[in-house]
């Protein structure tokens, strides 16, 4: 027998086999390379601590809340954000800082069948995500005078896609070479014995690691060391799915920097005990996010003296980290790695005959918030939800292309509202008419009243009007 399927055998995994003499040679060459790049040890090591251990998860033990910085009420004139603001301008002003999209998700939830990158999102003229964090990031460098490297990880599924997509829209007007496309490593999926799912004969079924994953993509693609070669020194990170999303904080990177920060990350306040996102706490001497998921009803709830929620720091999945930190965490080094995280899935392999059906499955994922307890002096800064975060993630209700959409004419209501210019709005204040801010025009409400007055001759905004 052939010494790799001998070693699948051996390991209790020689079903990836079970039907290699009914497939072509071509078809047993890719089975062999897939099989080759499985980790047998790592595989049965997540089997033996996530799926057949059954101790207690340890993220639900000792939970207090984390600290935070506040958002003042005085931001724009205080003086330690203003500090905060010229710190990062000048780190971006040095080109330490690139911008990093984790873009390898599925999106199964929103049922869009491209990459969600690709997802049309602003309210007018429909530009993607993709098109406007492009904008966010070429109207950064354009304050900073600088050049900002934009690193995207996708996955297996949609890398071709993603990248087919930037070069028919011309990088978006950015430097193609300054755009860096890399996919992020995958993990077999297994069945609820640990065993190695097959999605064809000859294809082991395979998904995504989690975002958590960027962190050893990042370095074994080699971004990290281009990172090294350029002077970058921190990486901006966010999620693909929030329009509203500030790609680029020159007054969180100043914190960052100031605080002595390895890792730092945004929070807003939750509005409800049951809103699912992560949410910042205090384990011991670690800093961590806990999934919605892991928490207990009991803790969710939690009030302090004045009603508010005591878990409020919610996680909108904005992150600063140190290139160091993610050398450390993304090379081989066994002692330093991020936990996996088991989920229950459904997924789509082959039974026992070979006939295609849909398995309950396990996936293993890692998440790029579990770099937290291995961060120095990790800061937490809040910022204001109507500002920065509006996610897509569902096709209807909460956290959907409408919502996001209303979210965005809000936050352009208000910067034209601080020129003087009222829109029409309906009884839950979302404009009645549709129009558009372009992050080339401004990407923030100071910089809209600057680009505002200094036009010749204001338009009259209208149904339609695009400000770009
Ligand atoms: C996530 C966070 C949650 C946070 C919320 C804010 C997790 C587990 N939870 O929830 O704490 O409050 O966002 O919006 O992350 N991705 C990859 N590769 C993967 C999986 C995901 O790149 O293998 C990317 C997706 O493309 C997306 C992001 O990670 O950009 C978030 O993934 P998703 O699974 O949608 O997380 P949420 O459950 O929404």
């Amino acid at each position: 027998m052939n010494p790799l399927r001998q070693h699948f055998e051996d390991r209790g995994q020689g079903q990836v086999f079970r039907f290699f003499d009914q497939i072509s040679s071509d078809q047993q060459e890719q089975l062999i390379r897939q099989a080759n790049a499985i980790d047998l040890d790592e595989i049965d090591t997540l089997v033996e601590n996530l799926l057949k251990s059954s101790a207690t998860q340890e993220a639900a033990l000792d939970l207090q809340p984390a600290n935070y910085l506040p958002v003042p009420c005085n931001r724009d004139s205080s003086e330690s954000w203003q500090k905060a603001h010229a710190i990062g301008s000048q780190a971006l002003n040095d080109g330490k800082v690139a911008a990093f999209t984790v873009a390898g998700g599925q999106g199964t939830r929103l049922g869009f069948a491209g990459p969600k990158g690709t997802f049309p999102i602003s309210p007018v003229s429909g530009k993607t995500l993709f098109q406007i964090f492009a904008e966010k990031i070429a109207a950064s460098e354009k304050q900073h005078q600088c050049t900002i490297p934009w690193f995207i990880m996708t996955s297996e599924g949609n890398h071709q896609d993603t990248l087919t997509f930037f070069e028919e829209n011309h990088w978006f007007s950015l430097s193609a070479e300054n755009i860096h496309l890399f996919p992020q490593g995958t993990l077999p999926a297994v069945d609820q014995n640990g065993k190695i799912l097959l999605e064809d004969k000859h294809r082991i079924a395979l998904s995504p690691d989690g975002h958590g994953g960027s962190l050893r993509a990042l370095v074994r693609s080699g971004a990290t060391q281009r990172m090294a070669d350029q002077g970058i020194e921190i990486l901006s990170c966010f999620q693909v799915d929030n329009p509203l999303v500030q790609c680029i904080d020159p007054t969180f990177i100043g914190f960052h920097l100031e605080k002595k920060s390895t890792l730092s990350s945004k929070t807003i306040m939750k509005t409800n005990a049951g809103e699912k996102v992560g949410v910042f706490c205090q384990q011991g001497e670690q800093t961590c996010v806990v999934e919605y998921s892991d928490m207990s009803q009991e803790l969710q709830q939690q009030t302090e003296s004045d009603g508010s929620l005591s878990f409020r720091a919610g996680s909108i999945a904005v992150h600063l980290f140190d290139r160091q930190l993610i050398e450390q965490l993304g090379g081989d080094h066994d002692s330093v790695t991020l936990p996996f995280h088991l989920a229950r899935k459904k997924i789509s392999a082959l039974d026992k005959s070979g006939q295609p059906s849909s398995i309950d499955g396990i996936k293993f994922e890692m998440f790029i918030f579990d770099a937290l307890p291995f961060a120095q002096s990790p800061m937490i800064l809040e910022t204001l939800r109507e500002e920065e975060f509006s996610p897509v993630k569902n096709a209807q209700g909460n956290d959907s292309p409408e919502s996001s959409k209303q979210d965005q004419l809000k936050q352009f209501a208000r910067w034209l509202a601080a020129v003087g210019i009222q829109l029409p709005t309906d009884d839950k204040a979302v404009p009645t008419i549709n129009i558009e801010i372009s992050p080339s025009f401004a990407d923030c409400e100071e910089g809209f009243i600057k680009a505002w007055n200094n036009l010749p001759t204001p338009p009259k905004v209208k149904d339609g009007t695009i400000l770009s």
